[in-house]
């Protein structure tokens, strides 16, 4: 029985499809582990030698990489095409994605065409820096295929922004946005960051009323996770972490209400405006992840596999080599899947989850790997139904910044 605490997928989420035994869905992941600078905040690359991350096109080992990651898509499309599954969202991440030249990215995109079949794509994201793309360079990822620009601002204040080590002004940032427009993309997305440890309300809301002026249609507001091995973390005063979390549950809920008064809904736990299909392929398990290149991970045919941040020499010479390669099942992977999945207001659906990992999601939650945290998620009221599992709407953004600064403050620091 639905509870009527929240109304079960608004009409977009319920729009979107899910996989079924007769149509398999996929959802193509590809990492660029290359960028101009290494962020101070950044947890996407602090695996990354910073030589490996600054290689320019020009560089061989580059070079090298771009002609594995072909032969990694070549292969496994082959696989996914024979089995008849249907790609249907496409994510370049990284690092940037749009550090790729022209010519690296159309040789990676051209290998994506002829190896998979592309026609059922709802949606193709390249995600960029605002010191790595103009409108030039953004006319010609739109005519390469994309439809939808994730540009990375994290903050409209100058300070701050060279503080976190960003090649960039605001002003190039908002340029950015208009150039993507300019260019011919109708979704234009920009991440902005809240709660670094020495932000105050202030500075955030100036942050994000530049950030409403703008026209994108998707806002994301990612609180920080003082992940180990990133600069910042290194900066913070274990002591005060009570302080920090408190502070940027706050800097949330401000930064929330005047997003959400701007017209922007939020669908996702910091996820504002035009339902993202990708969003819910990944978070709801809607789809199998085919992660393509060094640091992607996979979930495939109830198998999570994934190629390790870092290792890119080992990548480059077998691009088809899992440095993990284990069962969905896995008590570490669900934690992580659950984490994922309750981003989603509508949470996660007991079927996706059953056809994607082989479990059931109420024997998970009794597991005793896994048990603390359903006992933390039941104390701040997780709804348990026949549909699946999900967070009150006006508790899950809190619950899951907790979840996510509490878990990455009780690894160590690395040395
Ligand atoms: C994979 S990064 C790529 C962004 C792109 N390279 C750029 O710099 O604009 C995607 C987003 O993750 C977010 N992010 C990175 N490190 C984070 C952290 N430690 N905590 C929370 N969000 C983080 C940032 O908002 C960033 O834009
Ligand atoms: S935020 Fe972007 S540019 Fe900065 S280190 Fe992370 S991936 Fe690279």
């Amino acid at each position: 029985m639905p509870s009527p605490e929240t109304p079960l997928l608004d009409n977009a989420l319920a729009d979107l499809p899910s996989s079924s035994p007769q149509r398999n869905l996929l959802m193509l992941y590809v990492h660029v582990p290359f960028c101009h600078s290494k962020c101070t905040f950044c947890d996407w690359v602090q695996a990354i030698p910073t030589k490996d991350l600054l290689r320019k096109p020009e560089d061989s080992v580059r070079q090298n990489y771009i002609t594995a990651l072909r032969k990694e898509i070549e292969i496994r499309g082959a696989g996914h095409r024979g089995a008849g599954d249907i790609p249907y969202v496409i994510y370049w991440g990284g690092g940037t994605a749009s550090s790729l030249d022209e010519r690296e990215a159309a040789a990676v995109m051209d290998a994506l065409r002829s190896s998979f079949d592309l026609s059922g794509v709802a949606e193709a994201t390249i995600e960029c820096s605002p010191d790595t793309v103009d409108e030039k360079k953004l006319r010609f990822f739109r005519g390469l295929g994309f439809n939808r620009v994730s540009s990375g601002v994290q903050s409209f204040d100058n300070t701050r922004l060279r503080r976190l080590g960003r090649r960039h002004t605001a002003e190039q940032a908002v340029r950015v946005v208009h150039a993507a427009r300019e260019a011919g993309f109708e979704d234009v997305s920009i991440d902005l960051m809240s709660g670094f440890p020495d932000q105050d309300a202030d500075e955030l809301a100036r942050s994000v009323d530049q950030a409403l002026e703008l026209p994108v249609n998707h806002l994301s507001l990612y609180s920080f996770r003082p992940t180990p091995g990133t600069f910042m973390r290194r900066r913070m005063d274990v002591a005060e972490r009570r302080t920090y979390l408190r502070r940027q549950q706050l800097l949330f809920t401000q930064a929330r209400r005047t997003i959400h008064d701007s017209g922007l809904t939020e669908y996702a736990n910091g996820y504002f405006g035009k339902v993202s299909p990708f969003a819910a392929m990944y978070f709801q398990l809607r789809a199998d992840t085919v992660g393509l290149g060094s640091g992607a991970i996979s979930l495939v045919d109830q198998q999570f596999q994934s190629h390790m941040k870092g290792l890119l020499h080992a990548y480059v010479t077998n691009p088809l080599g899992f440095d993990i390669d284990v069962p969905a099942g896995q008590d570490r992977v669900l934690v992580s899947l659950l984490q994922a999945g309750l981003a989603m207001f509508d949470g996660i659906p007991r079927q996706d989850w059953t056809y994607r990992t082989g479990t059931d999601l109420t024997e998970v939650l009794t597991r005793p790997a896994i048990a603390p945290l359903a006992d933390f998620l039941r104390g701040r009221g997780l709804i348990e139904d026949d549909h699946g599992i999900r967070l009150p709407r006006r508790r899950a953004g809190l619950t899951l910044i907790e979840l996510a600064f509490e878990m990455a403050m009780s690894q160590p620091e690395l040395v």
